[in-house]
């Protein structure tokens, strides 16, 4: 599927956002092994969130729709049963990573296996020390076979890499493990499973970069309600933040800790972001923010906020093209094992698109610079099919993206949004 973006159209008004993505997933395998209904309202039904529903339903959890609310009937950790068929996890890192934990502390096999692209993606950092804990599993990509095992034993794991992922994967296996299990992280990466475990009940403590976990017989399921997604978000607020004249409100908006880089690295560039109203949505805090646009400056960006923004850079680099001056992205190498190399595919697309840029092993330089229009390649990458489409906002021609059918993999109502807030962008099947 084509997108054809118009030049120019604004970003101007009110909305609200889909559920977040990441706290989705984690809602799903969580309410599957409480005990009793998790509701929750605010479920991210995206291409991703579903293959890690449809997966739990193969492992036998019972999960209906009530109107906007998704219903998952848990019965406690021991009540998944052996799959009929293998786990596909589609595009979804996520989905992988996270089940493989969960998945590793079971009486019987299953495989997970994804798409072409989650196939080529490192698992052997969550194969790893599952493997420590006496994890039985083969290959270091997908497809990953997991093995009935003796038990599982708590470990002490130093994070190698900042991953909220491989963090996740391990506390999953950790709710099994026999003993504490002890987690360090040199940044801290995404934080929801941690809070949500707290809010069913866990015995989970943070202290500093430290998270402890001992395995407990019972979650308790409970209401939960889904902040609207800071990465869906993301392509607007930074969209408008550098184009004058724009000025949105999007309420609800998870704004987490651990998500804000995007909006600190936007405001270190000038961007005026406020936030309104902020208060907890439950076990996550949200706010609704309000962007008025004007000309952003180029920055050096502090590689202190790159994991709290490590899913916005593909729209970010866009920013840094509308801004005055050149960007310096650096420490960014996890961005080449994203669902594509998203340095080499934002630079080929942006290129294309006249920017002026340089590429480094772990990031970018990027010159603002006049942005002309034509085809670029997503790559299937769903946040870099959005970022181009927002680049239509300062484009003098067209922007077409390919490959733009994986924007379902986040956030499938982007387009309807965007046209809402003043872009203009229609789906074609074929492209002359
Ligand atoms: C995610 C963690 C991040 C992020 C991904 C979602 C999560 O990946 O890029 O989109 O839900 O835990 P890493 O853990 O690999 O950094």
């Amino acid at each position: 599927m084509y997108l054809v973006v118009s030049p120019g159209g604004t970003l101007r008004g009110e909305t609200t956002i889909p559920g977040d993505k990441s706290i989705s997933h984690r809602a799903l395998i969580l309410g599957a092994l409480a005990q009793g209904p998790t509701i929750i309202e605010g479920f991210l039904a995206s291409e991703d969130c579903l293959a890690t529903l449809n997966i739990l339903q193969l492992l036998g959890v019972n999960i209906t729709w009530q109107n906007t609310q998704l219903i998952v009937n848990g019965q406690g950790l021991d009540a998944l049963r052996e799959p009929l068929d293998v786990l596909d996890c589609g595009n979804s890192g996520t989905s992988m990573r996270l089940l493989a934990g969960l998945l590793s502390a079971q009486p019987f096999a299953s495989t997970l296996v994804g798409d072409q692209s989650l196939s080529k993606r490192p698992m052997a950092r969550v194969v790893s020390p599952l493997s420590q804990m006496g994890a039985k599993i083969v290959g270091h990509v997908a497809p990953l076979i997991i093995k009935p095992c003796d038990g599982l034993q708590a470990i002490r794991y130093e994070m190698p890499v900042a991953s909220a992922q491989v963090k996740s994967c391990l506390l999953l296996a950790g709710l099994y493990a026999n003993g504490e299990t002890i987690i360090t992280e040199k940044v801290a990466s995404r934080d929801h499973t941690e809070r949500l475990l707290r809010y069913l009940g866990a015995d989970i403590t943070t202290q500093k970069n430290q998270i402890r976990l001992n395995p407990q017989a019972i979650l308790n399921g409970k209401a939960l309600s889904i902040p609207a997604d800071i990465s869906s978000a993301a392509f607007f607020i930074a969209g408008a933040s550098a184009t004058p004249g724009a000025h949105i409100l999007l309420k609800g908006i998870g704004i987490n800790p651990t998500r804000m880089g995007l909006i600190h690295i936007l405001q270190a560039m000038g961007a005026e972001i406020t936030l309104h109203e902020k208060r907890y949505a439950g076990f996550e805090p949200i706010a609704d923010i309000e962007v008025k646009g004007i000309t952003l400056q180029g920055i050096e960006v502090p590689e202190k906020w790159v994991v709290s923004a490590i899913d916005e850079f593909p729209v970010l680099f866009i920013a840094a093209a509308f801004a005055q001056g050149e960007t310096r992205f650096s420490g960014l190498a996890e961005l080449r094992h994203k669902e594509t190399d998203r340095i080499a595919m934002m630079a080929a697309g942006m290129e294309k698109l006249g920017v002026t840029l340089a590429i480094l092993p772990d990031g970018i330089i990027i010159r603002g610079s006049k942005i002309t229009g034509g085809i670029v390649d997503s790559g299937g990458d769903h946040r870099i099919a959005m970022a181009f489409a927002i680049a239509a906002l300062q484009a003098s021609e067209p922007i077409t993206v390919q490959h733009a059918q994986h924007i379902a993999t986040s956030f499938p109502s982007f387009c309807d949004i965007a046209n809402l807030l003043g872009l203009s962008m229609i789906q074609e099947d074929n492209h002359e």
